[in-house]
C-alpha cells in the first residue's frame, strides 16, 4: 500500500515558486524600470516554464531607498511600477494560467516616509508607540546626542539607532536609517498589519512572503551586545511565535502558501515556524548555506566556498526539519545574493555544468524550490568595472566602510564586486540586444556583456540549454511522488566535494549525486537504476565529471 501524503506534502511538495525582482524583470513603458504590466506581458513564459507561484518583490509606494523594501503605503502601488488596475489585470491573467501571485510583506519596518512615522515625528503619542523610540539623555543635542541606546549595528552598516533632535529620542532601524522598525509589542501595530493582509486577501491574493519576519519581536530591555552586532537579542525574538500566530489568524492566511525570510535563525525556531500544527507559516528561508563562503561569518571577507560545511548544513536542515514536521524552501539565489553559479561553481570553464549542478542539488530535495529570475538561464555575476555602476545602498555603504577599515580602494572594490546584491539585480535577459529586450529605454542598472549569449531567445528552443534543464527539473517534481514527498537521507560519497542524498517513498528510491569540483571523482554505484536527469550527455558509470550532477531512480 502506498503511503498517503500529508496535507503539507500535498500543498507544498509539488510546487515551484519563481521570484521576480519587479524593477528588473520587464519594462513596459520605456522608463528603464520593470513594472507590473511588464510582468503580465511575460506570463506565458512563466506558464511554459511550469512554475506555480510567482513571488513579486515589493511594488508598494516607497521612496525606493532600499528598492521598495522601505514601504510608505502598504495598500497602494508605486507609480514607478504601475497602477492598481495593472495589478488587478496581472492577478487575473496569472490566475487564468493557473498561477498564484505571492506578495512580499515588509512588516518589520516601514519607510520613514510612511504616514505613521511622519505622525510620530510630529510628536503624536499614538504613533510614537508604533515604533521603537527611546528617550535620549536630557540635554542631548543634534551636534552631541550622546550614546545611542545600544551598540547594535544596522545590517547596512553603522549604528542601528538614529537621533531625532525635535523629539530628543532615538529610533531603531535594523536596516537603512530610512527604514524604522515597527513596535510589534503594540497591539495596534499588529492589528494594522493584519488588516493589510486582509486588504490583499480581498484582492484575491493567496500567497505571501514575509520579509525578515523573525526580527519583529524585540527584547523588553535594551542591552549592549558585548559579543556581536546585537542580532542575538532580536533574531527569533521573545514573542515571535505568538506574533506570527496572531498575524496568521487575524490576517486569514492559515494553511496558505506562505514563507518567512528568517535571518540568522535556528533549526528549532524554523520547525516552530513551519510545523503546520503551530499555525504559523508554510515554509521558511534560512541562509546558513549561503554563508559557507564568508570568512568567520563576515560577508565582507572573501573565502572559497566550504563544500563540506555546505553538505553538513543540508544534512541538518533536510533531515531535522523533516523529523520536526517543518518544511524548507529550497534556494540558492534571490535579489540579495550574488549569482550562485559564479559563486559556487566555475562559470569560466564549466558554465553549463555549474548552472545546472546547483538546481539539480536542491530541486530534488525535500521542500519547495524557488527559482530567481535569470537563474534558469544561467545568468552570472556582473562584470562592472567601477563603483559608479552599482546602485545598492548596502554595496555603496560597504565600499566606504571597507576603506575606512583600512582596505585600499581596489581591494574594497574587489570585495563589493564579489558580494554585491546588485549582482542579482541587473535586468532579466530576454534577448541579446543592448538592453536585453528588458526595456526600450536606458536600463536603471547595466547588464553583463554575456547577456548576448545567455538569454531567453537563444535558450528557449535549445534542448541542451540551461533553461531546458530547469524545465526538466520542474516537470520531474510534478511527475514523481518521491520528489514531492519522499524521506531524505544523506549518503557519504567519501569525498568532501560531493553532496549525495537519497529520497525514498514506498518502493521508490532516488539517488542524487553532485560533484562540487572541477576534478573527476568516484561515483556511487547506480546498478539497476534508471538515469532520471543529469547534466552530462554521456555520464561515465563510475566517475563523476567536473561539476557533474545526476539522479538515478529505482522503482
Ligand atoms: C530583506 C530583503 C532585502 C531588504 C531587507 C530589509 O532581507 O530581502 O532586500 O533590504 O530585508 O527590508
Amino acid at each position: 500500500m502506498a503511503r498517503e501524503l500529508t496535507h503539507q506534502e500535498q500543498l507544498l511538495g509539488n510546487k515551484v515558486v519563481y521570484q521576480i525582482y519587479v524593477r528588473s524583470f520587464c519594462d513596459s513603458n520605456g522608463d528603464g524600470v520593470g513594472d507590473l504590466a511588464g510582468i503580465t506581458s511575460k506570463l506565458d513564459y512563466l506558464a511554459e516554464l511550469g512554475v506555480d507561484c510567482v513571488w513579486i518583490t515589493p511594488f508598494f509606494v516607497s521612496p525606493q531607498n532600499d528598492n521598495g523594501y522601505d514601504v510608505a503605503d502598504y495598500r497602494a502601488i508605486d507609480p514607478l511600477f504601475g497602477t492598481m488596475a495593472d495589478f488587478e489585470e496581472l492577478a487575473c491573467e496569472a490566475s487564468r494560467r493557473g498561477m498564484e501571485l505571492m506578495l512580499d510583506m515588509v512588516f518589520n519596518h516601514t519607510s520613514t516616509e510612511h504616514e505613521w512615522f511622519q505622525r510620530a515625528l510630529s510628536g503624536d503619542p499614538t504613533y510614537l508607540a508604533y515604533y521603537k523610540f527611546v528617550d535620549a539623555a536630557p540635554g542631548a543635542t543634534a551636534a552631541d546626542p550622546g550614546e545611542p541606546p545600544t551598540n547594535w549595528e544596522s545590517k547596512f552598516g553603522g549604528n542601528a539607532w538614529e537621533y531625532v533632535p525635535s523629539l530628543n529620542k532615538w529610533y531603531l532601524h535594523l536596516f537603512d536609517v530610512s527604514q524604522a522598525d515597527l513596535n510589534w509589542d503594540n497591539p495596534a501595530v499588529r492589528a494594522e498589519l493584519a488588516d493589510v493582509l486582509r486588504f490583499w486577501r480581498g484582492k484575491g491574493v493567496n500567497a505571501f512572503r514575509f520579509d525578515v519576519v523573525n526580527l519583529i519581536s524585540k527584547p523588553d530591555t535594551w542591552e549592549n551586545d558585548a559579543e556581536g552586532d546585537g542580532r542575538r537579542f532580536y533574531s527569533d525574538g521573545p514573542h515571535i511565535h505568538e506574533f506570527l500566530q496572531e498575524l496568521v489568524r487575524e490576517g486569514g492566511i492559515d494553511g496558505l502558501l506562505t514563507v518567512g525570510e528568517m535571518s540568522s535563525t535556528s533549526l528549532e525556531s524554523c520547525i516552530g515556524y513551519t510545523n503546520p500544527t503551530h499555525h504559523e507559516l508554510a515554509m521558511a528561508f534560512n541562509f546558513h548555506h549561503l554563508k559557507v563562503d564568508y570568512q568567520d561569518g563576515d560577508k565582507w571577507a572573501l573565502a572559497r566556498p566550504n563544500i563540506a560545511a555546505l553538505r553538513d548544513l543540508f544534512v541538518t536542515w533536510q533531515e531535522q526539519m523533516t523529523a520536526g514536521g517543518g518544511w524548507n524552501s529550497l534556494f540558492w539565489s534571490n535579489h540579495d545574493q550574488p549569482r550562485p553559479n559564479s559563486r559556487f561553481g566555475d562559470t569560466e570553464r564549466f558554465w553549463f555544468e555549474s548552472s545546472t549542478l546547483l538546481p539539480t542539488c536542491t530541486h530534488l530535495m525535500r521542500g519547495t524550490p524557488y527559482i530567481y529570475q535569470g537563474e534558469e538561464l544561467g545568468q552570472t555575476i556582473m562584470d562592472f568595472a567601477s563603483i559608479d555602476q552599482y546602485r545598492d545602498v548596502e554595496s555603496l555603504n560597504y565600499y566606504r566602510i571597507l576603506q575606512e577599515r583600512g582596505h585600499a580602494a581596489e581591494e574594497a572594490f574587489a570585495i563589493v564586486r564579489a558580494r554585491s546584491r546588485d549582482d542579482g539585480r541587473y535586468p532579466m535577459a530576454w534577448d541579446g540586444s543592448p538592453a536585453a529586450g528588458f526595456t526600450s529605454g536606458e536600463p536603471w542598472i547595466g547588464l553583463p556583456a554575456n547577456h548576448e549569449r545567455i538569454n531567453v531567445a537563444t535558450e528557449k528552443d535549445d534542448e541542451g540549454s540551461v533553461l531546458a534543464y530547469f524545465m526538466r527539473l520542474i516537470r520531474l517534481r510534478k511527475a514523481e511522488a518521491v520528489i514531492q514527498a519522499g524521506d531524505v537521507r544523506f549518503v557519504d560519497a567519501g569525498n568532501d566535494c560531493v553532496i549525495a542524498y537519497e529520497r525514498t517513498l514506498d518502493d521508490t528510491r532516488l539517488l542524487v549525486q553532485c560533484n562540487f569540483s572541477g576534478e573527476e571523482v568516484p561515483a556511487l554505484p547506480t546498478d539497476g537504476g534508471e538515469l532520471l536527469v543529469g547534466n552530462y550527455a554521456q555520464p561515465a558509470a563510475n566517475v563523476l565529471g567536473p561539476w557533474e550532477a545526476r539522479a538515478h531512480i529505482w522503482r
